[in-house]
């Protein structure tokens, strides 16, 4: 049976696919690799939502160029497939096949041109991915990585935000049947999930036959053995009380929310058609900040987007320092091709957007770690990840919060999905403790 290697890049609806794909490959009898010089199949499923995620991606296929054996097929997957497909060919002429987010359901087929029979019955060992880096679900090491699990609620994406890729890459946006969606979730608990993120691009606009997100997750909440629920992304404009009031009634909801807010300046989010004014989002973090106390709230920042002013750059710069949210992921703008904000005039420089990229992250490190200060002395309860990266001797996991903490390994004992850690020291990346 053909063995595959599979590498995925950007976000966790990748990580999601990634998996949707090599379970299609193990239900065929493929087997699985971290070695790509070893394999007859290399997919890579790619990212395009900056320039900086498309250059990984082309580098990495020159990589394989090398690497890979004659006979062997290379797909390339994903966000960057769809976008790329007419100049692939040119820039990368040793990739065999392009397949795009919406069009998993020919991967099997695909499969059977390149030489995999689809009439075997489906493999009685369970599905194991090497744990390489980069490898889909595997930030932790095998043992540990079944213990979170991805599930898909919507696909693609309509709000066609003036400097994103993903609504022409994803397609419109389609919602899953609430049966569906349990159905999988029920599966990955069975496989021993204790947490489960439910994913879409824009999940408050999550609509199937009159139930809404915040009736999904009431839905979702009560299923048997479902320890921790969580979910990703929100947009501001659709994002209300219900789900606020909906959150406040779960009893294992964990106690985060990621509220992308983008920039503080009303001219810079009407030109990016973010559908909100920044006082409409402040009003509606002050309610969810009334009913949830102590959540973390989470956000997106872009630095630098057209048209941006250095008043306008201020206001953001203010928002962050008035410690509106326990941590930020900041981007520098990053022109996409076909998007409207590629050609909105003036750009602004590249060495000003890092600039105020800077600035902003050095604030929101302040917040973060002042954050995490509020933590010592109390004992989190933390889902294991693994043995930590950088020292062995330690483990990792995270909180409710997705607070990384790290605590020295105990010798001789059981893997554990969830240990009570006393919290000892701050820093800006994480916590430091000790079983308690
Ligand atoms: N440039 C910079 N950042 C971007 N994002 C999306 N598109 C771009 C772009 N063209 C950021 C947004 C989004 C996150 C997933 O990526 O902040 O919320
Ligand atoms: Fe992109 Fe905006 Fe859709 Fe998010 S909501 S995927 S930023 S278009």
């Amino acid at each position: 049976m053909p063995s595959i290697y599979l590498q995925t890049f950007g976000c966790q609806m990748n990580v999601a696919d990634s998996n949707g794909l090599a379970h299609q490959a193990w239900s065929l009898g493929c087997t699985f690799t971290d070695a790509p010089d070893e394999a007859d199949i290399l997919i890579l499923n790619t990212c395009a939502i900056r320039e900086k995620a498309e250059m990984r991606v082309y580098s990495r296929l020159g990589q394989l160029k090398a690497i890979k054996r004659a006979q062997s097929k290379l797909l390339v997957a994903g966000c960057l497939a769809e976008k790329d497909r007419a100049v692939m060919r040119k820039k990368a002429p040793h990739v065999d096949a392009l397949l795009g987010p919406r069009d998993y359901r020919q991967f099997k087929a695909l499969l059977a041109d390149w030489g995999v029979p689809t009439d075997l019955p489906p493999p009685e060992t369970p599905m194991r991915l090497p744990s390489a880096e980069d490898a889909p679900g595997e930030d932790s090491p095998a043992q540990y990585a079944h213990l979170r699990a991805l599930v898909s609620i919507t696909r693609g994406c309509e709000k066609f935000c003036t400097y994103c890729i993903v609504p022409y890459t994803r397609g419109p946006l389609e919602s899953i049947p609430p049966e569906e969606i349990e159905t999988q979730i029920q599966r990955e608990i069975r496989c021993g999930a204790k947490e489960i993120t439910l994913l879409g691009q824009n999940v408050n606009s999550y609509l199937y036959e009159g139930l809404d997100f915040a009736g999904l997750l009431r839905r979702v909440s009560r299923i048997e053995g479902l320890e921790r629920l969580t979910f990703l992304t929100s947009h501001p404009h659709d994002f209300n009380r219900d789900v606020v009031d909906a959150l406040a009634e779960l009893p294992n909801i964990e106690p985060r929310l990621h509220l992308p807010v983008q920039c503080g300046s009303n001219d810079v989010l009407a030109a990016m058609a973010r559908l909100y004014t920044i006082e409409q989002y402040l009003e509606k973090i002050a309610y969810f900040r009334e009913r949830l106390p102590r959540w973390a709230l989470t956000t997106d920042i872009i630095c630098g987007f057209p048209t941006e002013t250095e008043s306008d750059f201020l206001e953001t710069l203010g928002l962050v320092e008035r410690g509106t949210f326990e941590y930020a992921f900041v981007f520098a703008f990053s022109p996409r091709a076909g998007t409207p904000a590629a050609t909105m005039e003036p750009q602004v420089p590249q060495e000003e957007r890092l600039r105020r990229l800077q600035a902003v992250s050095a604030a929101q490190n302040e917040r973060t770690r002042r954050f995490h200060e509020s933590f010592i002395g109390e004992t989190a309860s933390v889902l294991v990840s693994g043995p930590s990266k950088k020292d062995p001797a330690r483990m990792a996991g995270k909180t409710g919060h997705n607070i990384t903490v790290i605590w020295p390994r105990e010798a001789s004992t059981e893997p554990k999905p969830v240990v009570e850690v006393a919290i000892e020291q701050a820093q800006t990346w994480g916590l430091v403790g000790r079983v308690a």
